[in-house]
């Protein structure tokens, strides 16, 4: 991969750089800009060499987000001139995006001169923006990206074990070929957040009315997995009330917003004989109410002696509310990019760059 340090002649040329501020927002108010942070060193080298800057970035699934809170933050915090750095519109919002369309990308390209990837976080994604650009334009890795493959490739090589891996939040699509691999390479893979309501409901259980993602996968294999570990009792809300219960114990009306107080002690003894902790994903609905398992487990992984490395959008707000960025070996932009990285040693993005 060439680095941006080998642009050559950066005054007055337009950069179409690809960053992800894809940021957890709540009633429009951003909840953590870590990523926005992390993608500034570049952004600041090529404003610093006199190019014309242009951000590339999707927030959402679909494309449906503003982003004006984002450009407000980007702006407050970078001081940037905005005569040098513009914003592109939320890049999903246009279909040939994540289809990969070539025409697209092609268009697209027209706006810059060169292309910088500094998004590893959505470089696990096809998308035009992240491998069809770079065919149109030459490309180059940003700071963040560099960062990222760096410190994730030290992991790889050297993979110690006991080795947890723990596995939250949502988007059971993207995920669940990634537990596949974790199960073979892992000794424990712990399962929360939203994905534990599909694996309790493929188990039999009643899950009340919490959130399922549509999904179409067989689990008859995966539940055998020795290594697989459900949690054996949450947190639900009841009412107006929050109660800890047993997996069997929920009721129809009741919603899973956490990952209960027993199983977070057995977590917390798996936690102390590992050597290798890769966390992906928050234990609960931490917005409605469901964020305590996922700071006891914060704080006893940051007290451990393992490597740890923690990932995604949204525990890294966890991380940040809690102060606690120098306390693990490594904290990842990249939720799925992450885990998809350490499983394959690659990403489509990165590859694109060759
Ligand atoms: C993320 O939040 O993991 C990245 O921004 C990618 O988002 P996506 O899962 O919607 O592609």
């Amino acid at each position: 991969m060439r680095s941006i340090r080998q642009i050559k002649n950066l005054k007055g040329k337009k950069v179409l750089v690809r960053v992800d501020f894809n940021v957890p927002i709540k009633n429009g108010r951003i909840l953590d800009d870590f990523r926005i942070k992390k993608a500034l060193p570049t952004i600041k080298f090529l404003e610093k060499k006199g190019a014309k800057i242009i951000l590339i970035t999707h927030l959402g699934k679909n494309g449906n987000e503003s982003l004006a809170p984002i450009i407000k933050r980007f702006f407050e915090i970078s001081k940037c001139s905005k005569s040098q750095v513009s914003f592109f519109d939320n890049i999903r919002k246009f279909t040939g995006e994540a289809k990969n369309d070539l025409n697209f990308a092609k268009k697209l390209s027209v706006l810059g001169d060169v292309y910088v990837n500094d998004a590893f976080s959505v470089s696990h994604r096809a998308h035009a923006s992240i491998v069809g650009l770079p065919k149109y334009l030459p490309g180059y890795a940003g700071f963040q990206l560099e960062e990222e493959i760096k410190n994730l490739s030290k992991t790889i090589k050297n993979i110690k074990h006991p080795f947890l891996f723990i596995a939250g939040g949502v988007k059971f699509s993207t995920k669940i070929p990634l537990i596949q691999k974790y199960l073979k390479l892992a000794d424990y893979v712990f399962i929360g957040g939203s994905l534990l309501n599909i694996f309790l409901k493929a188990k039999g259980y009643e899950v009340g009315r919490s959130f399922l993602e549509n999904i179409n996968y067989n689990f008859k294999k995966i539940l055998k997995n020795k290594k697989l570990i459900l949690p054996e009792d949450v947190v639900v809300k009841s009412g107006n009330k929050l109660i800890n219960k047993k997996i069997n114990q929920i009721k129809k009306d009741e919603i899973i917003l956490d990952v209960g107080n027993k199983s977070v002690k057995s977590l917390t003894q798996l936690i102390k004989k590992s050597k290798l902790i890769l966390w992906n994903g928050p234990l609960g609905k931490y917005e409605d109410g469901g964020a305590r398992a996922t700071k006891k487990v914060l704080k006893m992984v940051s007290k451990s002696k393992a490597q740890s490395i923690i990932g995604g959008g949204d525990i890294v707000y966890f991380v940040s509310l809690m102060k606690m960025e120098k306390k693990f070996s490594f904290v990842s932009t990249g939720g799925g990019a992450t885990l998809d990285f350490l499983a394959n040693g690659t990403l489509p993005g990165i590859k694109a760059l060759k």
